[in-house]
């Protein structure tokens, strides 16, 4: 029995790329009959709806436990191009989230811009920045700003 990461590897790009928008249509549908389960905030959280939005948005391509999101990579071998960083170990400040959001990733070069914008970015950015990083190893480290200009 060939290994499933082997069976993707052989599938080439284009193979890979049906099974990402498979899996992303059945991410949707799975949420569609499941409701907001998969939330672990009370709904009168003051980031719900970033919670919420999150999910809608964003969990395709990030992993964060909270919202039950598993977009990011699990292992190298069978990554894909589309998979972000997982928010349960990368930290972010509502600054980064929301330059993110606006830029397309860090790098401009896979993640969509302004998938959310204005109100509901906001509300993306705070939820991200409290609940990212919840299990992020515990070392030393620099806290790093970006500038806002
Ligand atoms: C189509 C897949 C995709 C979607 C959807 C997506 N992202 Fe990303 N995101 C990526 C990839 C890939 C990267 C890493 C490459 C980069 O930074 O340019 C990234 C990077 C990031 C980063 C930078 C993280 C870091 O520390 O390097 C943040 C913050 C982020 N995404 C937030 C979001 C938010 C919030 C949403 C929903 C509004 C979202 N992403 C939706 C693919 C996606």
């Amino acid at each position: 029995m060939p290994s499933p990461a082997l069976a993707l590897a052989r599938l080439g790009a284009r193979g890979r790329a049906t099974i990402l928008v498979m899996s992303l249509f059945g991410v949707a549908a799975g949420l569609a009959s499941c409701g907001t389960q998969g939330i672990q905030l009370s709904k009168s959280d003051p980031n719900y709806h970033g919670a919420v939005l999150f999910r809608d948005h964003c969990s395709g391509c990030h992993t964060l436990a909270v919202v039950g999101a598993e977009g990011s990579a699990t292992s190298i071998k069978d990554r894909l191009k589309t998979n972000g960083p997982n928010f349960n170990v990368r930290k972010e400040t509502v600054e980064q989230v929301l330059y993110a959001i606006r830029n397309g990733g860090f790098s401009g070069a896979i993640m969509p811009e302004n998938i959310v914008v204005g109100p509901e970015a906001k509300a993306v950015a705070e939820f991200l920045a409290k609940y990212s990083g919840l299990q992020a190893p515990k070392v030393p480290s620099v806290e790093i700003k970006l500038s806002a200009k």
